[in-house]
């Protein structure tokens, strides 16, 4: 978490991703979360106007059956806590059928919003 800090406090854009498990993020990105609890205290040790990015795979197809909601809910709090309000959701769902990386759409979504944000950070511009 010392390393992990300072980019979650600085950081123009905060990427979080994860498979869907039970309906929420893994263990392991909860547990990061979990440590995050000062931003929500002290919101002066986090730089505010960010934003906040979401990437997420599923493998069930159909939105109610994934917990792509309840992911999204979750997560939407975290960053707005951490003052990288979430603006960017990128889901490959039915991935017990079809790999993520076989799925061009999602691939390509993910793209044009990585290359969005890279064009807005580099122009100064706003991010969202
Ligand atoms: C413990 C566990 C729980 C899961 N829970 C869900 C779920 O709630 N909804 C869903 O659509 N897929 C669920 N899945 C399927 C994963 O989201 C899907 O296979 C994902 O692509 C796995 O990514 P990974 O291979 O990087 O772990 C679950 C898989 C595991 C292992």
């Amino acid at each position: 978490m010392a390393t992990i800090y300072p980019h979650l406090a600085l950081d123009d854009i905060i990427v979080l991703a994860s498979p869907i498990y039970f309906y929420g993020v893994t263990a392991q990105l909860k547990t990061v979360i979990d440590r995050c609890q000062q931003f929500w205290t002290t919101p002066s040790r986090r730089k505010a106007a960010r934003v906040g990015v979401l990437l997420l795979t599923a493998g069930a197809k159909d939105a109610q059956g994934t917990g792509v909601d309840t992911t999204v809910a979750a997560t939407r709090v975290f960053l707005t806590c951490i003052g990288a309000p979430l603006t960017h959701i990128v889901a490959a769902t039915h991935t017990d059928v079809v790999p993520a990386v076989a799925q061009g759409e999602v691939l390509r979504q993910a793209t044009a919003i990585a290359a969005h944000l890279a064009q807005a950070k580099r122009g100064g511009l706003s991010l969202e």
